[in-house]
């Protein structure tokens, strides 16, 4: 009975521009933002070990970066999806509850993941953290509004997803082409309810440019935070 943290990290980050490491090697604070991630997870106590998927090409480079973690680290694949079964692949038998978790939201809370978990151990077969979506959205064809949609019942998605492991292993296996952008899409696929939790904003997603800024901002705050308490 163990919960594992299951970590894609393997993306280029495309959307951060085209300069500079893969996404999860770029620098926050100094320090490599899978670092970042990693000693979230870490620190959350309900987890009892992390497995990495890593950009295939960074393997060696990854593995020294995080030789002090404890982490296992894989060979990510070309997608997403892939990137996750890799993980789970790699998996030992007695793990029963799974953490999926972007490596690109690097300040999560140790105390939310660990809410995820706590969902998951309560009888869920898969939890969702979620937010409300803060802008109105539209419905566009070519450069016309062709409507509003009605935001009262849509929901941001985020990361940790927690699963039964049985529940995402099969919801992986039954994917094959299937190329969803998080694993509780491939439950709900497999027809097996996902029960959502309140998400948090400080597990927002490193994504374009700005993102790092707040991320910077984010760690300022909370090592300015740590220095008033030493
Ligand atoms: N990811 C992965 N393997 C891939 C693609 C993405 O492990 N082949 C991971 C990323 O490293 C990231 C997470 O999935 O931690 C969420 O994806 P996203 O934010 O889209 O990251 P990237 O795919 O790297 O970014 P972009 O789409 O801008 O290229
Ligand atoms: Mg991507």
């Amino acid at each position: 009975v163990t919960t594992a943290a299951v970590v894609p990290a393997a993306g280029r980050g495309e959307r951060l521009g085209p300069d500079g490491p893969p996404k999860a090697l770029r620098p926050v604070g100094g320090v490599p933002l899978l670092l970042h991630t990693v000693a979230a997870l870490t620190a959350a106590g309900s987890v009892g070990l992390v497995v990495v998927a890593a950009p295939g090409e960074r393997l060696a480079e990854v593995r020294a970066l995080l030789s002090g973690t404890g982490a296992t680290v894989v060979a990510g694949g070309a997608s997403r999806q892939a990137s996750v079964g890799a993980c789970l692949a790699a998996l030992p038998d007695d793990v029963d509850v799974v953490l999926v978790h972007d490596a690109a939201r690097p300040f999560a809370p140790p105390a939310f993941i660990d809410s995820v978990a706590a969902a998951v151990r309560a009888g869920a077969d898969a939890v969702l953290p979620v937010l409300p979506i803060v802008d109105t959205v539209k419905e566009v064809h070519g450069d016309l509004v062709t409507g509003t949609v009605d935001r009262g019942a849509l929901r941001a998605a985020q990361t940790p997803q927690g699963f039964r492991r049985a529940v995402l292993a099969a919801a992986h296996a039954a994917a094959g082409t299937v190329d969803a952008t998080d694993d509780a899409g491939l439950v709900e696929a497999l027809g097996r309810p996902v029960t959502v939790i309140e998400g948090h904003p400080e597990a927002f997603k490193v994504t374009r440019p700005v993102d790092l800024l707040l991320a910077e901002a984010l760690l300022a705050r909370r090592e300015g935070a740590d220095g008033q308490r030493g």
